[in-house]
């Protein structure tokens, strides 16, 4: 970044803050409407109706060190899954916790001493039901399941069915991807966080259909982020150290279940090479067809903390590249109403 480029983004977040504005700058705390600070990390996003919904980690108050790991084992107890509306995606009112911890049965797979990461949620249009994907594992990351919730709302409550090994391999960071043709994708980085899958869904996306593909294996990609554009998809992943943070790289491939191309961090400007010290959660498309890619900065020490930093993504021939900017919302007039 150089000296004026600098300058006009620290004058950005002065005028902003100063207005007492909500424009989200990245890295500050985002307030929701009832001015506390946003608590939905390793989310995504559904845009369903005129509503756009945020799911993500409702992170407690209390992080803590797992004892005897030898890897950085920082957590919260479960304390749910968060949702936020919003219709201009920058607004965004709580609507509480949709998929609650049971307490009161210590081999629930929803226990206060489990860890639920990176809910993701996607509609089906035939059950009419709002399907929840998740990370569900037990306070040493050893479980490594994938669990599923369903609800009649988008804003809950949802209920819990089951926490599986998908194709009878582990599961950790992932995603669920809807496609245009209405079938739907588990995206989960498996084999020791080496290799991702992507798992075909059955119609009602509760199950695998046993369809899936082994990807970048040995590579130790996780955080996966996906999107579409122009019949090409692209999964946007980090590498793997943890809450710590690590380069990007991307991967492109003209079928959902590729091959894909893996290639290099699209990361640009100051602290690329740390994916702008945050990690991928997920990419969402603007109506005006662009996209911009969700990331959590986290705080692994006091991980309720963790910041979001949303960036406009720039698709060319040559391929993605996704610039560090203070602000995602140039690319929103069409999302924005303009006051
Ligand atoms: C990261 C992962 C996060 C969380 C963390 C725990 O690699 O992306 O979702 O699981 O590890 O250390």
């Amino acid at each position: 970044m150089n000296r004026l480029t600098l300058t006009l983004t620290s004058l950005l977040a002065t005028i902003c803050l100063h207005a007492g504005n909500n424009t989200p700058i990245n890295g500050e705390v985002w307030l929701d409407t009832s001015g506390n600070p946003i608590n939905a990390h390793g989310g995504g996003i559904l845009h369903h109706g005129d509503t756009y919904y945020w799911y993500g980690e409702y992170k407690g108050k209390d992080t803590y060190r797992s004892p005897n790991i030898g890897w950085e084992c920082y957590r919260t107890d479960f304390t749910g899954v968060s949702c936020y509306s919003s219709t201009d995606l920058i607004n965004w009112n709580f609507e509480g916790v949709v998929l609650t911890p049971d307490p009161t049965n210590s081999t629930s797979d929803l226990h206060p001493t489990m860890v639920i990461e990176r809910p993701k949620v996607i509609y089906n249009d035939n059950t009419k039901q709002f399907v929840m994907w998740m990370h569900v594992d037990d306070h040493n990351y050893w479980q490594a399941t994938a669990g599923v919730a369903v609800s009649d709302s988008p804003t809950g409550p949802f209920r819990f069915i089951e926490a599986i090994r998908p194709n009878g391999a582990e599961s950790r960071d992932l995603t669920v991807y809807k496609d245009d043709d209405g079938k739907a994708y588990l995206l989960y980085s498996s084999e020791g966080n080496a290799t991702l899958y992507i798992s075909r869904l059955t119609d009602d996306y509760l199950k695998q259909t046993g369809v899936y593909t082994r990807n970048f294996a040995g590579k130790s990609r996780e955080a996966p982020a996906i999107f579409k554009n122009n019949g090409k998809y692209y999964i946007i992943s980090s590498g793997c150290s943890g809450w710590s943070p690590n380069e990007a790289a991307y991967a492109v491939a003209d079928n959902i279940m590729g091959p894909y191309e893996l290639l290099p961090n699209p990361c640009t400007g100051v602290d690329a090479d740390k994916t702008f010290y945050s990690q991928s959660t997920f990419a969402l498309q603007l109506k005006d067809g662009s996209f911009i890619a969700m990331f959590d900065r986290w705080k692994k020490e006091n991980l309720i903390d963790s910041r979001y930093v949303w960036l406009p993504i720039d698709i060319n021939e040559e391929g993605i590249t996704i610039p560090w900017t203070p602000t995602w919302t140039q690319n929103m007039e069409t999302d924005v109403d303009k006051k």
